[in-house]
């Protein structure tokens, strides 16, 4: 059957629409709960649910006094679908200084070499703190509307999306494709008289008009939403199948000229200071703003140098936010607790007697390491004038935007006169393992590895969390749960917890707060996870300094788990060598006299890499070779992949995945594939972005020719290198050659 889309129902039509929905919702119902004996699947049901709500939302009158959409006793609808970002959705780096200003508009200027005499236009306008929103527009309909999700995916709230005032259904004279990205937020009156509505009615009021606005968007009832006064900026956009205009500020305009609403405080500066003076003008209008912002961005106005700029992992080059002050409040410490971390940090954690910072109520902070609460900073210094911390005092709190509280000083007249000092553990408080702190570190560290609860636990958490394997319906709460139960204990329980735990008495579906629909949606989601791009299985290990972006170098690499694997495996003699002549250098540094010790501290590495064999020392190498991966990291990973302990988890877990090969990095460019040296002077671009368009482009880039080098682009002034490559038979191009190469 096909069925009429929402928005061309005539009134009469969506009333009878309505009717049926209700009947036909009611049957399926009382099928599924009463007879148990269901007519259609879940997503059929939930489909049929988001039709009635999104007919609700457009005619509220006609919403039906036995409207399945208040139906309890329902089969719970189910989250929301995904939509995977045509562009990813970027964050921002942050600025809290006017150096910091100063020194991204130098960086900017470094990178695209410009001249002194170049103006750099920036634009400024306030940064909104709500969640930003992805729209996609075709033929000038509202198609999508998506949240930000991780980033690549994110949560389709379309249906929501469509009862926002400040977001049109369709837009006149805009490009076919157009993906327009800002903020949904909250006014302080409307977030106000929502909290005075909510507590009327007996249900939860909002901490702060953001987690309104957040709460009201992802709503699964779209009249829900409707209800809701949201609101959206258009400060961004995604997707384009023709330039809006060729700066940010033209960009804007024309967004604003097609219906969107833009924020009435952006501005055009040619000059760091001026836009320093607006970001003063916005701090002082703040308050009479009437919605919350947490600091100023600067984008580059001209949308050409924005492409040459380009982007790190999850941030543009060309755009920064910087941010106001954090905001502090005092109140009393009244314990500390050690939280032990997923690679066994032990960190204390300050338990405080709740207070209202900025908005938002804190009874937890961060207290760092065991120095900070001592009052030392790493390096010994005294912070807080040497103050130490101890369960009783008045300690002061601070917290910017979405940054964990922090306490920050101490107000020693005030402290008790029975304070005693704060006993750091040397034991793990969660296993009893010995945990020391390593020579250099500021950190403790629980020696349990996986026997562990609290690092199985942390481990659990992270291979699960967003920016690792992302499962749905499975997060910190559920993980915590099922560890608990003894259901799962490392990560390769998670994919077989629907074979043991999918049914029966014993089963996820009969614990208290669950049932069938949720369950299934948990095994839905695990099955999802399965598939997973090949740096994220990477990152998702929590191997210690693995991060996302080493994640991501380290799978465009080696490619596949199995080339990884083995890989690590032979370099495992490699990371005890390097360990010892790390220890063998700093000792022969130490006692070698001064006239012979580099000498002496040669023979001393070179020792303790004697006899090694020579495939060992080639996998270590190319491991240590690859730019962005040192030592530290190295070792880390090696040693992860040779504890037999780990590595049995890692090695059961594999088989359950379905490793997806990292992007092939533009594999039709003529330069993928090819290790390329740039030397002497380049004219047209910086070195720095020599490299990431290379990059970018699947090239990889070292810094000294060998043999392996398949090119070296020269600039003017190429020396040695240039006579290397010649003598090698390396190809050699010149800057033009290059551009021409890569098109
Ligand atoms: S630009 C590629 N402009 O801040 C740059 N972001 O901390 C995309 N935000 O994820 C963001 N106001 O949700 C931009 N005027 C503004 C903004 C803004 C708020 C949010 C946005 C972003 C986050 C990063």
């Amino acid at each position: 059957m096909t069925e009429t889309p929402i928005d061309a129902l005539t009134e009469a039509e969506a009333e009878a629409e309505l009717a049926r929905l209700a009947d036909l919702l009611a049957e399926a119902n009382a099928a599924y709960h009463t007879d148990d004996a269901p007519v259609m699947d879940d997503a059929a049901f939930d489909a049929l649910k988001r039709r009635n709500a999104g007919i609700e939302a457009r005619f509220p009158h006609l919403k039906r006094t036995d409207s399945p959409s208040e139906q309890v006793g329902a089969a719970p609808a189910e989250g929301f679908g995904k939509v995977r970002h045509a562009q990813r959705m970027l964050s921002l780096g942050n600025a809290f200084t006017d150096e910091d200003v100063a020194e991204f508009a130098a960086r900017i200027r470094r990178y695209l070499n410009l001249p002194a005499s170049e103006v750099l236009a920036l634009t400024a306008e306030p940064k909104i703190d709500g969640l930003s929103l992805s729209l996609r527009y075709e033929g000038g309909a509202l198609v999508t509307a998506a949240t930000r999700g991780n980033g690549e995916v994110g949560e389709d709230v379309t249906a929501n999306a469509r009862t926002i005032d400040d977001i049109p259904e369709r837009v006149e004279g805009a490009p076919e494709v157009l993906e327009v990205r800002g903020e949904v937020y909250m006014s302080h009156a409307d977030f106000a008289a929502l909290n005075r509505r909510q507590a009327e009615q007996g249900s939860k009021t909002f901490a702060n008009p953001r987690n309104a606005a957040a709460g009201s968007l992802r709503q699964l009832d779209p009249s829900v939403t409707a209800s809701r006064p949201l609101r959206f900026f258009a400060y961004a956009w995604g997707e384009l199948s023709a330039p809006l205009a060729g700066t940010q500020s033209g960009a804007l305009k024309r967004l604003a000229s097609i219906g969107f609403s833009t924020n009435d405080r952006t501005e055009r500066h040619e000059t760091v200071e001026g836009a320093l003076a607006h970001y003063a003008a916005i701090a002082a209008a703040r308050g009479e703003l009437g919605y919350d912002i947490d600091g100023v961005v600067y984008k580059v106005d001209r949308l050409d140098w924005q492409a040459r700029l380009g982007m790190r992992s999850t941030t543009p080059r060309w755009a920064v936010a910087h941010k106001f002050p954090a905001e502090t409040a005092w109140t009393r410490l009244t314990g500390i607790d050690i939280n032990v971390g997923r690679t066994g940090a032990l960190s204390p954690i300050a338990r405080l007697d709740p207070v209202t910072v900025g908005g938002v109520t804190v009874s937890n902070a961060t207290l760092h390491n065991e120095d900070y609460v001592a009052g030392r900073a790493a390096d010994g210094t005294p912070i807080r004038g040497g103050a130490d911390l101890r369960i009783g005092d008045r300690v002061e709190i601070y917290r910017a935007g979405d940054v964990i509280p922090k306490v920050r000083d101490v107000d020693l007249p005030a402290r008790p006169a029975d304070a005693v000092p704060y006993v750091f553990p040397e034991a793990c408080p969660d296993c009893g393992s010995p945990a020391p702190r390593d020579p250099g570190e500021s950190v403790r560290r629980c020696t349990g590895g996986l026997i562990c609860p609290a690092q199985r636990v942390a481990r659990l958490k992270h291979l699960v969390s967003r920016p690792a394997f992302d499962v749905d319906g499975l997060g910190d709460k559920e993980v915590e749960r099922f560890h608990d139960l003894g259901w799962i204990a490392e990560p390769a329980d998670i994919f077989t917890l629907e074979a043991r735990y999918g049914a029966g008495l014993q089963s996820v579906a009969a614990l208290e707060g669950w049932g069938e629909q949720s369950a299934a949606n948990l095994f839905a989601g695990i099955e999802a996870a399965r598939a997973q791009p090949f740096a994220r299985v990477l990152f998702g290990l929590g191997i210690r300094h693995l991060g996302e972006v080493a994640g991501q170098v380290l799978a465009r690499h080696y490619g596949d788990w199995d080339s990884f694997a083995a890989a690590m495996d032979h370099a495992a003699p490699a990371a005890a060598r390097h360990h010892a002549a790390e220890e063998a250098e700093r000792a022969e540094r130490a006692a070698a006299a001064a006239e012979d010790r580099r000498a002496q501290v040669k023979k001393a590495r070179d020792a303790a890499w004697a006899g090694i064999a020579p495939e060992a020392k080639q996998a270590w190498d190319d491991l240590v070779g690859i730019d962005g991966i040192g030592a530290t990291l190295a070792v880390a990973i090696v040693d992860a992949m040779a504890a037999p302990g780990e590595r049995g988890a890692i090695d059961r877990l594999v088989p359950h995945l379905r490793i997806e090969a990292p992007e092939a990095v533009a594999e039709a460019s003529p330069v993928a594939g090819l290790t390329v040296v740039f030397t002497g002077t380049l004219e047209r671009m910086t070195r720095a972005e020599a490299k990431a368009r290379a990059e970018a482009l699947g090239a990889k880039v070292s810094g000294s020719v060998s043999g392996k080098t398949d090119l070296l682009v020269a600039g003017p002034g190429a020396g040695s290198k240039a006579a290397k490559a010649e003598a090698l038979g390396v190809r050699v191009v010149d800057e033009d050659g290059w551009l021409e190469m890569i098109g």
